[in-house]
């Protein structure tokens, strides 16, 4: 990742804030973006050596109009990007049935609508440049469905349709996408999670709080970002879920009806 020039959005805290790291101490030059300052330039300082290699741009993924914009800017500060890592994201804890629409389309606005928007303010110099790559942090919920995550988990395989398909139009300019899926990481997604009334849930659930750390998980990233791995599922044995839908769906019926948490 040495010189390479890397945007990384949902920086400030969890999977992108220790991708931060990694990649900083790999030798990468970094845009680092979210909705908060200070967390963006806590991380900023943590990093020990050439933080002049590290800029920060606020950004909020909910303001889908100003996102052009923001690419644009990002573009000029090192004057091209080689890698785009969408890792921002907001999670859901709340029945369907409940969940309003104002609170499901923010879960689209911010998982999904941001990540279009900025991929399309940065595909044409990407294209222009001879190519790049683009990195989607998606989830094991955008491989199945779930309870109490059924606007995240659409979110999320929106993500899929919409960054598969990009591949194959794009793979003649060059353009790398890896779609991430992590199971369980133990990061702040459960507390900041959304209830029925847009409310964080401001707890933390078991699983995660017992799932792997964000460091495992941003190496795990970066190994499949580095050989160009179409999609990878990272995590503890929940990964095999994936799996098991895939070969024996009617089992897996079984099993997710009754899982507390996935
Ligand atoms: N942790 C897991 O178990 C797990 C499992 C599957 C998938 N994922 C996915 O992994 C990604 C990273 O999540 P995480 O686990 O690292 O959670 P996290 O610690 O809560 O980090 C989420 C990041 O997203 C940013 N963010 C949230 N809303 C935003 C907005 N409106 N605009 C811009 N940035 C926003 C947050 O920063 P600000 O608050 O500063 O904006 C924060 O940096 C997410 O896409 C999540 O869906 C995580």
């Amino acid at each position: 990742m040495k010189d390479k020039i890397i945007w990384i959005t949902g920086a400030s805290s969890g999977i992108g804030e220790a991708l931060v790291y990694l990649l900083h101490e790999q030798g990468a030059k970094l845009i680092i973006s979210s909705r908060n300052r200070d967390a963006l330039y806590r991380v900023k300082q943590n990093c020990k050596n050439n933080s002049i290699d590290i800029h920060v741009l606020p950004l909020d993924l909910e303001q889908t109009e100003i996102l052009p914009e923001k690419a644009a800017l990002a573009l000029k500060i090192f004057g091209r990007i080689d890698i785009l890592i969408h890792s921002a994201g907001i999670s859901q804890r709340a029945l369907a049935i409940n969940t309003g629409l104002k609170v499901a389309q923010q879960l689209m606005d911010v998982n999904f609508w941001g990540a279009v928007s900025l991929t399309q303010g940065l595909l044409p110099s990407m294209i222009s440049a001879g190519g790049g790559q683009i990195v989607v942090v998606s989830s094991l919920v955008g491989k199945f469905g779930t309870r109490l995550r059924s606007a995240y988990s659409a979110s999320k395989h929106a993500l899929h349709g919409y960054f598969d398909s990009l591949r194959i139009e794009t793979e003649e300019h060059n353009i790398h996408i890896t779609i991430v899926c992590p199971g369980f990481i133990k990061t702040n997604l459960t507390f900041n999670a959304l209830l029925a009334d847009g409310s964080a849930q401001n707890t933390m659930d078991d699983a995660q709080e017992n799932g792997m750390m964000p460091d495992e998980c941003a190496s795990k990233i970066i190994k499949a970002v580095a050989s160009k791995k179409r999609e990878v599922y990272i995590g503890g044995r929940e990964k095999y879920a994936v799996l098991i839908k895939r070969f024996f769906p009617g089992y897996f019926a079984k099993m997710i009806r009754k899982a507390k948490v996935v």
